[in-house]
């Protein structure tokens, strides 16, 4: 494929856009500063403009560790957009593929991929998604029993669907919760359901998707292909 065309696909720029970005010499092809817009690009090649490299055409599969006090939306009126922690073009093509309150930090997905992410956050899928959990109050001795036969949470018609709980630090409070289901606020309204309060929230895992222990908050990578594959499996 041709330089100019590369850069528009991956830029969202017109041709003339194209040219002039490359003519400006901060469009770099393996380390060589490249002029011609002629120029062919291969899979191999490296393409950097201004010294980052340029995404090649493709979906996006990427995972961000959300820190506290962010939204995962593209708009809201008092907190940050997760969306700012990312350095990416084309951002208005990106979602997140399931989201987190402002206050709950951890593993967030996020792509321009609607059949990945439909995968991720249908209820038909069952996605299974792991919290860790820091409650207010002691852990109850029935918690895992309920939680295992479905909670009613109000305004809900229907019982929560089975949910797994695992003690991490019963003096902490602490503990890991499975469900596979994506309720509005699920999580603090299963323990207040239980007479509990969430006092932290962390996500640890969606489906076979671990949180990256190199991750720091804010930070993001890529998925590896076999992280991507893994949600259609
Ligand atoms: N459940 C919640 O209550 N909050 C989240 O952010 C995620 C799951």
């Amino acid at each position: 494929m041709r330089l100019d065309k590369f850069l528009c696909d991956a830029l969202g720029a017109t041709r003339k856009e194209a040219t002039k970005i490359i003519k400006s010499g901060d469009v770099t092809v393996n380390d060589e500063v490249v002029k011609s817009g002629a120029i062919k690009v291969t899979e191999t090649c490296v393409v950097e403009w201004q010294g980052r490299e340029i995404q090649k055409q493709g979906p996006r599969y990427i995972m961000l560790y959300k820190p506290d006090g962010f939204v995962c939306s593209h708009e809201d009126g008092f907190n940050h957009t997760a969306f700012v922690l990312l350095d990416e073009v084309k951002m208005e093509d990106l979602h997140f593929a399931g989201r987190l309150d402002v206050d709950t930090t951890g593993l967030v997905l996020i792509t321009d991929d609607g059949q990945w992410s439909h995968r991720i956050t249908s209820p038909k899928h069952k996605c299974a998604k792991t919290y860790r959990v820091w409650l207010a109050d002691a852990i109850g001795d029935d918690y895992a029993e309920k939680l295992a036969q479905g909670i009613e949470l109000r305004n809900e018609k229907e019982a929560t669907l089975p949910a797994s709980m695992e003690i991490v630090d019963a003096s902490n409070n602490e503990l890991l919760l499975t469900i596979t289901e994506g309720k509005y606020h699920q999580v603090k309204r299963m323990f207040a359901a239980l007479g509990n309060k969430v006092d932290q929230l962390h996500r640890e895992r969606i489906g076979n998707i671990v949180l990256d222990d190199a991750l720091e908050p804010g930070e993001y990578r890529y998925l590896t292909q076999e992280e991507v594959d893994s949600v259609w499996s």
